[in-house]
């Protein structure tokens, strides 16, 4: 492939964008400055360079964000910064989805691809992927709140009662619940409906890939092959 087809491939711009980038001495291939658009190259596992940046090229973009709080996860959010500016550009020019979202209030672990069939599968009600939840209760958490989670809540506009797959007790404010769908709201609406309320929610499983202690709010960080297979793993 051309190189400057392999950095448009990879959100570095338009075509004729990555022509002058490339011509201007921009990007390097092994440490050398490589000014010539046109050599071809096999883009699989190649790494460059893009004003001292290092990339590596990939057919697919996979990340994973931890969510801060106070940001929306839409492109066009209306009150408070979006979760794209927490992104390099490349990634945003390559125009990564958010698999599903989560509230402007909620943390944790978000993932975000160019691949849409990867978006569908994860989010397929049919695939049944997990979602573990930490949630920090208003009132002391007890042993009907448990129970009503595990049996199942009615939520308003659903036909039938909504069940937590798994949920433990953590603290005297804090569970751990497991969801396998993704309903707007799902997990606010369910302790609500069963008579407690949600003081602070975070993401910290999807699948069987957990939030990592080391990725700080605020950050994001590619997933690898490993991570990927643990999503479907749980
Ligand atoms: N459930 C909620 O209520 N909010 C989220 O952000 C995610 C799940």
């Amino acid at each position: 492939m051309q190189l400057d087809r392999i950095l448009q491939s990879q959100g570095f711009g338009s075509r004729k964008q990555c022509r002058s980038m490339i011509r201007h001495g921009h990007v390097a291939i092994d440490d050398a400055i490589c000014e010539d658009p046109f050599i071809e190259l096999n883009p699989e596992g190649l790494c460059f360079s893009v004003d001292g940046e290092p990339w590596q090229y990939r057919e697919h973009a996979y990340v994973m964000l931890h969510k801060p709080q106070g940001y929306e996860c839409s492109r066009t959010p209306k009150h408070h910064p979006s979760i794209f500016s927490l992104l390099p550009d490349p990634l945003v020019g390559r125009e990564v989805q958010s698999v599903g979202r989560l509230d402007e209030d909620t943390t944790g672990l978000l993932l975000l691809t160019d691949d849409g069939q990867f978006i569908h599968q994860l989010t397929s009600p049919k695939r049944k992927v997990s979602k573990v939840y930490a949630v920090t209760t208003k009132h002391p958490v007890d042993e009907a709140l448990l129970a009503a989670l595990r049996k199942g809540v009615l939520l308003h506009d659903e036909q039938a009662p909504i069940a937590a797959a798994a949920c433990e007790q953590v603290d005297t404010h804090l569970i751990h619940l497991t969801l396998l769908e993704g309903k707007y709201h799902q997990v606010k609406r369910m302790v609500a409906a069963a008579g407690n309320r949600v003081e602070a929610l975070r993401r910290i499983a999807i699948g069987g890939l957990d939030l990592p202690d080391d990725l700080a709010e605020g950050e994001w960080r590619w997933l690898e092959p490993t991570d990927l297979e643990r999503l479907w793993q749980g």
